[in-house]
Protein backbone atom coordinates (compact mmCIF):
# COMPACT_ATOMS: atom_id res chain seq x y z
CA UNK A 1 0.00 0.00 0.00
CA UNK A 2 1.20 3.40 -0.57
CA UNK A 3 1.92 6.09 2.23
CA UNK A 4 3.46 9.48 2.83
CA UNK A 5 6.71 9.26 5.57
CA UNK A 6 8.38 11.97 7.01
CA UNK A 7 11.29 13.16 9.33
CA UNK A 8 10.80 15.85 11.76
CA UNK A 9 13.07 18.39 10.55
CA UNK A 10 12.34 17.79 6.77
CA UNK A 11 10.30 20.39 5.88
CA UNK A 12 7.08 20.46 3.94
CA UNK A 13 9.39 19.39 0.86
CA UNK A 14 10.94 16.27 2.81
CA UNK A 15 7.18 14.68 2.69
CA UNK A 16 7.58 11.17 0.37
CA UNK A 17 5.57 8.63 -0.99
CA UNK A 18 6.40 5.14 -0.70
CA UNK A 19 5.64 1.53 -0.75
CA UNK A 20 4.65 0.24 2.76
CA UNK A 21 3.73 -3.63 3.47
CA UNK A 22 0.65 -3.88 5.96
CA UNK A 23 1.85 -6.33 9.10
CA UNK A 24 0.47 -9.53 10.02
CA UNK A 25 -3.02 -8.62 12.01
CA UNK A 26 -2.45 -9.26 15.79
CA UNK A 27 -5.59 -10.91 17.71
CA UNK A 28 -6.98 -7.68 18.58
CA UNK A 29 -5.82 -5.52 15.45
CA UNK A 30 -7.69 -3.81 13.15
CA UNK A 31 -6.82 -3.08 9.81
CA UNK A 32 -8.54 0.22 8.58
CA UNK A 33 -8.73 1.28 5.00
CA UNK A 34 -8.27 5.31 5.52
CA UNK A 35 -10.76 7.41 3.29
CA UNK A 36 -9.62 11.01 4.46
CA UNK A 37 -6.86 12.41 6.80
CA UNK A 38 -7.17 16.09 7.99
CA UNK A 39 -4.40 18.10 8.79
CA UNK A 40 -3.31 19.94 12.23
CA UNK A 41 -0.55 22.86 12.92
CA UNK A 42 0.95 19.98 14.57
CA UNK A 43 2.14 18.37 11.22
CA UNK A 44 3.30 21.66 10.13
CA UNK A 45 5.08 21.77 13.40
CA UNK A 46 6.86 18.23 13.10
CA UNK A 47 7.88 18.72 9.12
CA UNK A 48 9.52 21.67 11.17
CA UNK A 49 10.93 19.92 13.57
CA UNK A 50 9.51 22.16 16.33
CA UNK A 51 6.95 19.37 17.78
CA UNK A 52 7.17 17.71 21.23
CA UNK A 53 8.50 14.01 20.84
CA UNK A 54 9.81 13.27 17.30
CA UNK A 55 12.30 10.79 16.70
CA UNK A 56 15.28 10.34 14.31
CA UNK A 57 12.95 7.91 12.25
CA UNK A 58 10.67 8.56 9.08
CA UNK A 59 7.31 7.94 10.42
CA UNK A 60 3.61 8.32 8.67
CA UNK A 61 2.58 11.72 9.26
CA UNK A 62 -0.65 13.13 10.46
CA UNK A 63 -2.94 11.63 13.76
CA UNK A 64 -6.47 12.38 12.23
CA UNK A 65 -7.88 9.79 9.91
CA UNK A 66 -11.35 7.93 9.30
CA UNK A 67 -11.88 4.82 7.21
CA UNK A 68 -13.49 1.89 6.87
CA UNK A 69 -12.41 -1.74 8.13
CA UNK A 70 -11.27 -3.93 6.11
CA UNK A 71 -10.23 -6.79 8.95
CA UNK A 72 -9.80 -8.20 12.06
CA UNK A 73 -7.66 -10.11 14.38
CA UNK A 74 -9.45 -13.65 16.03
CA UNK A 75 -9.69 -11.54 19.46
CA UNK A 76 -11.52 -8.74 18.01
CA UNK A 77 -14.90 -7.97 19.61
CA UNK A 78 -15.63 -3.76 19.40
CA UNK A 79 -15.48 -3.74 15.48
CA UNK A 80 -16.59 -5.97 12.61
CA UNK A 81 -16.03 -5.46 8.81
CA UNK A 82 -17.00 -2.60 7.13
CA UNK A 83 -17.73 -0.08 10.18
CA UNK A 84 -17.22 3.29 9.77
CA UNK A 85 -14.14 4.42 12.52
CA UNK A 86 -11.39 6.93 12.91
CA UNK A 87 -8.42 6.70 15.38
CA UNK A 88 -7.91 8.17 18.72
CA UNK A 89 -4.99 10.54 19.14
CA UNK A 90 -3.58 8.84 21.94
CA UNK A 91 -4.08 5.48 21.11
CA UNK A 92 -3.37 4.07 25.04
CA UNK A 93 -5.24 7.32 26.75
CA UNK A 94 -8.78 5.43 27.20
CA UNK A 95 -10.53 7.28 29.65
CA UNK A 96 -9.64 9.41 33.32
CA UNK A 97 -6.38 11.92 33.43
CA UNK A 98 -3.59 12.40 31.52
CA UNK A 99 -0.61 10.30 32.62
CA UNK A 100 3.04 9.91 30.93
CA UNK A 101 2.10 6.53 30.22
CA UNK A 102 -0.99 7.18 28.20
CA UNK A 103 0.47 10.05 26.20
CA UNK A 104 3.69 8.53 25.57
CA UNK A 105 2.12 7.30 21.96
CA UNK A 106 0.83 9.46 20.01
CA UNK A 107 0.16 9.08 16.01
CA UNK A 108 2.20 10.43 13.74
CA UNK A 109 4.40 11.85 15.83
CA UNK A 110 7.17 9.78 16.84
CA UNK A 111 5.03 6.87 16.29
CA UNK A 112 3.35 5.72 12.52
CA UNK A 113 -0.02 7.77 11.72
CA UNK A 114 -2.74 8.32 9.73
CA UNK A 115 -1.54 9.46 5.90
CA UNK A 116 -1.52 6.00 4.15
CA UNK A 117 -3.70 4.04 2.15
CA UNK A 118 -4.59 1.28 5.22
CA UNK A 119 -3.37 1.54 8.93
CA UNK A 120 -3.52 -1.48 11.43
CA UNK A 121 -4.25 -0.11 15.14
CA UNK A 122 -5.17 -1.95 18.52
CA UNK A 123 -8.79 -2.41 18.13
CA UNK A 124 -9.15 -0.04 21.56
CA UNK A 125 -7.33 2.95 19.25
CA UNK A 126 -10.47 2.67 17.16
CA UNK A 127 -13.61 5.07 17.26
CA UNK A 128 -17.12 4.55 15.71
CA UNK A 129 -17.77 7.95 13.89
CA UNK A 130 -21.36 9.33 13.71
CA UNK A 131 -23.55 8.29 10.86
CA UNK A 132 -24.74 11.54 9.67
CA UNK A 133 -20.88 12.32 9.01
CA UNK A 134 -18.95 11.88 5.83
CA UNK A 135 -15.19 9.86 6.34
CA UNK A 136 -14.05 13.59 4.98
CA UNK A 137 -15.66 15.24 8.25
CA UNK A 138 -15.33 12.75 10.42
CA UNK A 139 -11.38 13.00 10.30
CA UNK A 140 -11.65 16.38 11.16
CA UNK A 141 -12.29 14.95 14.89
CA UNK A 142 -9.83 13.66 16.61
CA UNK A 143 -6.94 16.25 17.39
CA UNK A 144 -9.02 19.73 16.40
CA UNK A 145 -12.28 18.40 17.73
CA UNK A 146 -11.34 16.70 21.01
CA UNK A 147 -8.88 19.43 21.67
CA UNK A 148 -11.89 22.29 21.51
CA UNK A 149 -14.42 19.32 23.24
CA UNK A 150 -11.71 18.98 26.27
CA UNK A 151 -11.42 22.65 26.94
CA UNK A 152 -14.89 23.75 26.81
CA UNK A 153 -16.41 20.96 28.81
CA UNK A 154 -14.15 18.97 30.45
CA UNK A 155 -11.33 21.54 31.30
CA UNK A 156 -13.22 24.17 30.93
CA UNK A 157 -16.29 23.45 32.49
CA UNK A 158 -18.34 25.74 30.85
CA UNK A 159 -22.33 25.61 31.02
CA UNK A 160 -25.41 27.22 29.18
CA UNK A 161 -24.92 31.29 28.91
CA UNK A 162 -21.39 31.22 29.95
CA UNK A 163 -19.06 32.95 27.65
CA UNK A 164 -15.80 31.77 25.74
CA UNK A 165 -12.96 33.69 23.57
CA UNK A 166 -11.57 32.17 20.45
CA UNK A 167 -8.68 33.32 18.71
CA UNK A 168 -8.37 32.91 15.10
CA UNK A 169 -10.40 30.84 12.42
CA UNK A 170 -8.24 27.54 12.47
CA UNK A 171 -9.41 24.29 12.87
CA UNK A 172 -9.81 23.84 16.86
CA UNK A 173 -11.00 27.80 17.13
CA UNK A 174 -13.94 26.84 14.31
CA UNK A 175 -14.57 23.48 15.92
CA UNK A 176 -15.07 25.29 19.25
CA UNK A 177 -17.01 28.09 18.00
CA UNK A 178 -19.54 25.21 16.62
CA UNK A 179 -19.81 23.29 19.37
CA UNK A 180 -20.12 26.52 21.83
CA UNK A 181 -23.12 27.51 19.81
CA UNK A 182 -24.74 24.55 20.19
CA UNK A 183 -24.39 24.14 23.77
CA UNK A 184 -26.11 27.78 24.63
CA UNK A 185 -22.61 29.83 24.73
CA UNK A 186 -21.29 33.08 24.03
CA UNK A 187 -19.14 33.38 21.75
CA UNK A 188 -16.39 36.26 20.82
CA UNK A 189 -13.75 35.73 18.19
CA UNK A 190 -10.99 36.91 16.85
CA UNK A 191 -9.51 36.83 13.22
CA UNK A 192 -7.10 38.74 11.08
CA UNK A 193 -9.46 38.83 8.08
CA UNK A 194 -12.64 41.11 8.08
CA UNK A 195 -14.07 38.08 5.27
CA UNK A 196 -13.68 35.08 7.63
CA UNK A 197 -14.94 37.55 10.96
CA UNK A 198 -18.39 37.29 8.95
CA UNK A 199 -18.36 33.58 8.33
CA UNK A 200 -17.98 33.02 11.75
CA UNK A 201 -20.71 35.33 12.09
CA UNK A 202 -22.71 33.13 9.75
CA UNK A 203 -22.14 30.48 12.22
CA UNK A 204 -23.85 31.90 15.18
CA UNK A 205 -20.30 34.16 16.82
CA UNK A 206 -22.23 36.82 19.12
CA UNK A 207 -19.25 38.82 18.42
CA UNK A 208 -16.30 39.55 16.65
CA UNK A 209 -13.01 41.22 16.24
CA UNK A 210 -10.07 41.97 13.47
CA UNK A 211 -7.24 41.55 15.76
CA UNK A 212 -4.88 43.26 13.24
CA UNK A 213 -7.11 46.38 13.07
CA UNK A 214 -7.82 46.13 16.83
CA UNK A 215 -4.30 45.02 18.46
CA UNK A 216 -5.65 45.80 21.58
CA UNK A 217 -8.48 43.33 21.46
CA UNK A 218 -8.15 42.45 24.90
CA UNK A 219 -10.34 45.97 25.06
CA UNK A 220 -12.67 45.28 22.89
CA UNK A 221 -13.18 41.77 24.95
CA UNK A 222 -13.86 43.56 28.36
CA UNK A 223 -16.65 46.03 26.26
CA UNK A 224 -18.24 43.59 25.08
CA UNK A 225 -18.65 41.78 28.37
CA UNK A 226 -19.49 45.21 30.43
CA UNK A 227 -15.86 44.97 32.12
CA UNK A 228 -15.91 41.07 33.33
CA UNK A 229 -14.20 39.27 31.09
CA UNK A 230 -14.91 36.02 29.47
CA UNK A 231 -15.06 32.47 31.53
CA UNK A 232 -12.76 30.78 29.46
CA UNK A 233 -10.13 31.76 26.51
CA UNK A 234 -9.13 29.16 23.93
CA UNK A 235 -5.43 30.79 24.12
CA UNK A 236 -4.20 29.10 20.82
CA UNK A 237 -1.87 31.89 19.82
CA UNK A 238 1.38 31.26 22.51
CA UNK A 239 3.60 34.55 23.12
CA UNK A 240 1.86 36.56 21.24
CA UNK A 241 -1.53 36.44 22.86
CA UNK A 242 -1.27 35.33 26.58
CA UNK A 243 -0.97 38.42 28.31
CA UNK A 244 -3.98 39.94 26.40
CA UNK A 245 -5.89 36.65 26.58
CA UNK A 246 -5.30 36.44 30.91
CA UNK A 247 -6.20 40.06 30.64
CA UNK A 248 -9.30 39.33 28.96
CA UNK A 249 -10.47 36.42 31.19
CA UNK A 250 -13.11 37.38 34.01
CA UNK A 251 -11.87 37.41 37.91
CA UNK A 252 -11.76 33.54 38.87
CA UNK A 253 -11.85 32.73 34.89
CA UNK A 254 -9.81 30.10 32.80
CA UNK A 255 -7.44 30.05 30.32
CA UNK A 256 -7.32 26.65 28.18
CA UNK A 257 -3.35 26.41 27.49
CA UNK A 258 -3.31 25.14 24.00
CA UNK A 259 -1.21 26.44 21.46
CA UNK A 260 1.73 28.88 19.90
CA UNK A 261 0.57 30.23 16.38
CA UNK A 262 2.75 33.15 17.22
CA UNK A 263 5.58 30.79 18.86
CA UNK A 264 6.26 29.91 21.81
CA UNK A 265 8.43 31.28 25.26
CA UNK A 266 7.94 34.57 26.64
CA UNK A 267 7.07 35.73 30.09
CA UNK A 268 4.01 36.48 31.81
CA UNK A 269 3.67 38.26 35.05
CA UNK A 270 2.29 36.17 37.83
CA UNK A 271 0.31 39.38 39.01
CA UNK A 272 -1.61 39.24 35.74
CA UNK A 273 -3.01 35.38 37.12
CA UNK A 274 -2.57 36.49 41.16
CA UNK A 275 -4.42 39.88 41.15
CA UNK A 276 -7.88 38.18 39.30
CA UNK A 277 -7.82 34.20 40.62
CA UNK A 278 -7.16 33.31 37.03
CA UNK A 279 -6.16 29.73 36.47
CA UNK A 280 -4.30 28.25 33.40
CA UNK A 281 -4.95 24.93 32.36
CA UNK A 282 -2.71 22.70 30.11
CA UNK A 283 -4.87 21.00 27.48
CA UNK A 284 -3.39 17.65 25.84
CA UNK A 285 -5.93 16.52 23.20
CA UNK A 286 -8.12 14.32 24.99
CA UNK A 287 -8.84 10.84 25.82
CA UNK A 288 -10.97 8.26 23.90
CA UNK A 289 -14.31 8.98 26.13
CA UNK A 290 -13.55 12.61 25.13
CA UNK A 291 -13.97 10.99 21.69
CA UNK A 292 -16.99 9.40 22.14
CA UNK A 293 -18.68 11.77 24.42
CA UNK A 294 -17.99 14.51 21.66
CA UNK A 295 -19.32 11.95 19.38
CA UNK A 296 -22.76 11.60 21.26
CA UNK A 297 -22.79 15.39 21.06
CA UNK A 298 -22.53 15.65 17.44
CA UNK A 299 -25.14 13.52 17.16
CA UNK A 300 -27.52 15.35 19.00
CA UNK A 301 -26.51 18.50 17.94
CA UNK A 302 -26.58 17.37 14.03
CA UNK A 303 -23.26 19.20 13.95
CA UNK A 304 -21.15 18.94 10.48
CA UNK A 305 -17.72 20.25 11.43
CA UNK A 306 -16.55 23.27 8.76
CA UNK A 307 -14.27 21.38 6.12
CA UNK A 308 -12.90 24.71 4.08
CA UNK A 309 -11.28 22.57 1.06
CA UNK A 310 -10.33 18.86 0.05
CA UNK A 311 -6.83 17.79 -1.46
CA UNK A 312 -6.43 14.27 -3.42
CA UNK A 313 -4.07 12.28 -2.20
CA UNK A 314 -1.21 12.91 -4.25
CA UNK A 315 -1.56 16.30 -3.66
CA UNK A 316 -0.83 16.37 0.39
CA UNK A 317 2.36 18.53 -0.06
CA UNK A 318 -0.31 20.90 -1.73
CA UNK A 319 -2.49 20.56 1.27
CA UNK A 320 0.19 21.11 3.70
CA UNK A 321 1.45 24.09 2.07
CA UNK A 322 -1.97 25.29 2.27
CA UNK A 323 -2.38 25.18 5.87
CA UNK A 324 0.69 26.88 6.21
CA UNK A 325 -0.37 29.94 4.55
CA UNK A 326 -3.75 30.12 6.84
CA UNK A 327 -6.09 30.96 4.09
CA UNK A 328 -7.85 28.18 5.65
CA UNK A 329 -11.61 28.35 7.78
CA UNK A 330 -11.57 25.42 9.99
CA UNK A 331 -10.10 22.47 8.35
CA UNK A 332 -8.17 21.14 5.47
CA UNK A 333 -8.24 17.38 4.53
CA UNK A 334 -6.57 14.93 2.37
CA UNK A 335 -9.53 12.22 0.39
CA UNK A 336 -6.90 9.80 0.35
CA UNK A 337 -9.98 7.73 -1.54
CA UNK A 338 -9.48 10.16 -4.23
CA UNK A 339 -6.06 9.34 -6.53
CA UNK A 340 -5.98 11.91 -9.07
CA UNK A 341 -4.40 15.08 -9.56
N1 LIG B 1 -2.58 21.29 23.10
C1 LIG B 1 -3.24 20.53 22.25
O1 LIG B 1 -3.70 19.44 22.57
C2 LIG B 1 -3.46 21.04 20.86
C3 LIG B 1 -4.37 20.41 20.00
C4 LIG B 1 -4.62 21.00 18.76
C5 LIG B 1 -3.93 22.15 18.38
N2 LIG B 1 -3.01 22.67 19.23
C6 LIG B 1 -2.31 23.93 18.90
O2 LIG B 1 -3.29 24.93 18.78
C7 LIG B 1 -2.93 25.85 17.77
C8 LIG B 1 -4.02 25.91 16.71
O3 LIG B 1 -4.01 24.70 15.98
P1 LIG B 1 -4.91 24.55 14.68
O4 LIG B 1 -4.62 23.20 14.10
O5 LIG B 1 -6.30 24.96 14.97
O6 LIG B 1 -4.21 25.67 13.76
P2 LIG B 1 -4.59 26.23 12.33
O7 LIG B 1 -5.83 25.61 11.79
O8 LIG B 1 -3.36 26.13 11.49
O9 LIG B 1 -4.87 27.77 12.66
C9 LIG B 1 -4.43 28.78 11.79
C10 LIG B 1 -5.15 30.08 12.11
O10 LIG B 1 -4.76 30.58 13.38
C11 LIG B 1 -4.97 31.97 13.42
N3 LIG B 1 -3.82 32.67 14.00
C12 LIG B 1 -2.53 32.63 13.60
N4 LIG B 1 -1.80 33.46 14.36
C13 LIG B 1 -2.65 34.03 15.25
C14 LIG B 1 -2.51 34.99 16.27
N5 LIG B 1 -1.34 35.55 16.57
N6 LIG B 1 -3.61 35.33 16.98
C15 LIG B 1 -4.80 34.78 16.71
N7 LIG B 1 -5.00 33.87 15.73
C16 LIG B 1 -3.93 33.51 15.03
C17 LIG B 1 -5.20 32.44 11.98
O11 LIG B 1 -6.60 32.72 11.89
P3 LIG B 1 -7.14 33.97 11.05
O12 LIG B 1 -6.75 33.67 9.63
O13 LIG B 1 -8.59 33.96 11.31
O14 LIG B 1 -6.44 35.19 11.59
C18 LIG B 1 -4.83 31.20 11.17
O15 LIG B 1 -5.56 31.08 9.98
C19 LIG B 1 -1.57 25.38 17.26
O16 LIG B 1 -0.54 26.05 17.97
C20 LIG B 1 -1.56 23.91 17.59
O17 LIG B 1 -0.27 23.39 17.74
C21 LIG B 1 -2.75 22.15 20.44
Amino acid sequence: MQAYQIKAGQQIAGLELVQRSIPTLAAHDVQVRVHAVSLNYRDLMIAEGTYLRTGDASVIPCSDGAGEVMAIGSAVSRFRVGDRVAASFFPNWMHGEPTPQNTGRSLGGSYDGMLAEEVVLHEDAWVAIPEHLSHVEAATIPCAGVTAWNSLFVEGGLRPGDSVLLLGTGGVSVWALQLAKAAGLRVIITSSSDEKLDRARELGADAAINYTTTPEWQDEVLRLTAGRGVDLVLEVGGRGTLARSVASARMGGTLAIIGGLSGFGGALDPLALIGGAKRLSGIFVGSRRMFEDLNRFLIVAEIHPVVDRVFHFQQATDAYNYLKSSGHFGKVVIDVSQQGR
